[in-house]
């Protein structure tokens, strides 16, 4: 029987902001997202019927409520190939944290089954599979470092190979994405932050510049209903590094840093502080080592 490893990386959002609601429900997005080496790994193997999931977590439930499971439906269903599958999580990335573990589980299972079945299918075919399910899915199938529009599914890669270090803090707070947006209020009022604005800061290549323009409009709204997240994300910033935001809808809160030994050093006083949850990452695309 044939077999595969496909990595699923963590992504944190450098930029979010909401343009509205949309008449599907769904919010009106524009986000710059980026793969982080923090990373769970999908295990495909061939099988004569079905779909199987095991996982490492046991809170993490294996059937069609997971978008792994999803994933391989959804691709069985598209690519008309009906063979079977046995799919393992080995589970890195924290869950309801922000990061898109989920997701990114999910766009690992099509990638994977695309090469496990010979479909040969183009990124494009497999991210509008993605679509299907979840926003944030069709961004990792290229991944790297992308502008997402739409709902997330419309994906504009940005071309960098600067070498980022973050401090990714999970605070063991498990968050609902779908709380946060329905608690968002829309004020057309308050200016709206321009991505167009923070890519280019972005790709001018100075933390320390673009640092000061992370921003997410979900922020607000998460801190407000969990409050001992202020705490958290006033303690980062203490340690001055180039910038600090919560990820998605969070609870994962990171640290935008100018050298590894600076996200180190920041990762030390934390666990210090007693967090037992964090990470020192680094994006995918650097040609640098590092
Ligand atoms: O697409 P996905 O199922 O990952 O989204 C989870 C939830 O997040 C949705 O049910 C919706 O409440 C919210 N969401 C949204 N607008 C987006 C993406 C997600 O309102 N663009």
């Amino acid at each position: 029987m044939k077999s595969l490893s496909v990595p699923a990386p963590a992504k944190i959002n450098l930029f979010l902001e909401v343009l509205g609601k949309r008449p599907d429900g769904y919010h009106e997005l524009e986000t710059v997202m980026q793969e982080t080496s923090l990373a769970d790994t999908v295990e495909l193997e061939e099988s004569d019927s079905g779909i199987e999931l095991t996982c490492t977590e046991p809170e993490i439930p294996c059937d069609e409520r997971n978008l792994a499971w999803k994933a391989a439906r959804v691709f069985q269903e598209e690519s008309g190939i009906k063979r079977g599958v046995k799919l393992h999580l080995l589970k890195k990335i924290p869950t309801a944290a922000g990061l898109g573990g989920g997701s990114s589980d999910a766009a690992a299972v099509l990638k994977g089954l695309n090469t496990l079945w010979g479909a040969g299918l183009a990124d494009e075919v497999l991210m509008a599979m993605a679509s299907r399910i979840g926003s944030d899915v069709p961004f990792f199938i290229k991944g790297c470092t992308a502008l997402c529009k739409g709902r997330g599914e419309i994906v504009q890669p940005i071309e960098t190979r600067q070498r980022l270090f973050y401090v990714i803090l999970y605070p063991e707070i498990r968050v609902a994405t779908t709380s946060i947006y329905n608690s968002l209020k829309i004020d057309l009022t308050k200016g709206l932050k321009d991505a167009n604005f923070f890519v280019k800061a972005f790709l001018s290549g100075d933390p320390d510049s673009f640092g000061k323009l992370l921003f997410n409009r979900l922020e607000g709204v998460t801190l407000g209903l969990y409050p001992e997240l202020r705490k958290t994300k006033a303690l980062l910033e203490s340690y001055s590094p180039c910038g600090v935001l919560l990820s998605g809808s969070g609870s994962a809160i990171y640290a935008l840093c100018n050298k590894r030994r600076e996200a180190e050093r920041i990762r030390e006083e934390l666990t210090r502080q007693g967090f037992k949850k964090t990470y020192v990452v680094t994006n995918l695309e650097s040609l640098e080592p590092a």
